[in-house]
């Protein structure tokens, strides 16, 4: 097979779909198709590994349906000019509203209320009174797209807010902590709604947990490895602090058995942006990337690490066609 150009500018280029995913011999199908990949649509908790697109010579781009790219090999891919796109703003306000019920949830305790119900419990007594979001002051981790919608939602509720992120925004008028221990001292409640990978794996630690307080909440709607989940399972069986409410886990789907055990955490299975409608529009923005590259008319959303425009591929798109 020889060099195949790195872009068509054909309006209408067809695109053939390989499902990768239902192949039973991908060895196999890689020697066969492996080089005449161009495009790979994968999922955030999923990405690709560096093994697999060194399989993938002729890939042009990445489309990844999520947020979060953190299992997609970044640098091997800006070292290949491969583009690398993402799913943001389609999911924001989703994400928030379910930040939001697993933070009123987890205080309110609903799931609990819920089986007192259905184990017909209330018949013999009021259901316990519960913790409160009032009078709180939340922390929010990662003050992106996400977080600023989540701060919305709580400046709203007429809940005070504070942020830790990797920089101060100076347009934010919400008080800032340069580090996790600092927002944790001065709050009661951590959001975490910053991206995984190296550079926040565990920063969620027994620290962190302990300056929270015995008043502590912490939620999880970003991801799991942010969180130390065997201090965190310590702190709450030993009243560090009070409740947790995830949506992610470290090894999902697999959750800590001392997590799923202690009744101060509410659990969810990673469905932050799990509604049709978003699902709809994120996998349609996944498509719409690919769509878009291969008429020639560059990524929609492009990751921030993907120096789009001004890179040697974007000068070859705006070149006329050969
Ligand atoms: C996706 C997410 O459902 O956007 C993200 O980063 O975690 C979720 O919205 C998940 O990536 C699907 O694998």
């Amino acid at each position: 097979m020889g060099p195949l150009p790195v872009i068509k500018n054909n309006p209408d280029c067809g695109l053939i779909l390989h499902r990768y995913w239902e192949e039973t011999d991908k060895d196999e199908f890689l020697k066969k198709h492996g080089g005449y990949i161009r495009g790979v649509a994968t999922s955030g908790t999923i990405g690709i590994s560096s093994s697999l697109l060194c399989k993938l010579p002729n890939v042009e781009i990445i489309s990844n349906f999520g947020v979060g790219y953190e299992q997609v090999d970044i640098p091997a891919a800006l070292r290949r000019g491969i583009i690398v796109t993402n799913t943001p703003d389609v999911l924001t306000e989703e994400v928030a509203d379910l930040a939001m019920g697993l933070l009123i949830g987890t205080l309110r305790r609903l799931p609990q209320a819920t089986r007192f119900v259905r184990e017909g419990k209330w018949k013999t007594g009021a259901f316990p009174l519960s913790p409160s979001l009032r009078g709180r002051i939340v922390g929010i981790v990662g003050l992106g797209r996400i977080g600023k919608a989540i701060a919305r939602r709580l400046e709203a509720s007429k809940v005070k807010v504070a942020y830790h992120g990797r920089n101060r925004q100076p347009d934010v008028p919400i008080p800032f902590y340069p580090t996790i221990l600092e927002l944790a001292q001065a709050v009661d409640t951590l959001i975490l709604s910053a991206p995984g990978g190296r550079e926040t794996r565990q920063i969620i630690n027994a620290n962190v947990l302990s300056a929270l307080g015995a008043n502590g909440v912490v939620i999880n709607v970003s991801r799991g490895s942010l969180v130390d989940e065997a201090a965190l399972a310590a702190a709450l069986e030993n009243h560090t602090i009070l409740a947790a409410g995830l949506d992610v886990f470290a090894d999902e789907p697999n959750v800590p058995v001392a997590l799923l055990a202690n009744d101060h955490v509410v659990c969810l299975p990673h469905v932050g942006s799990a509604s049709v409608r978003t699902h709809d529009a994120m996998g349609q923005l996944v498509l719409e990337n690919l769509l878009s590259w291969f008429k020639g008319e560059g990524p929609l959303s492009p990751v921030p690490e993907t120096p789009w425009p001004s890179n040697d591929i974007a000068r070859m798109l705006s070149a006329p066609p050969q």
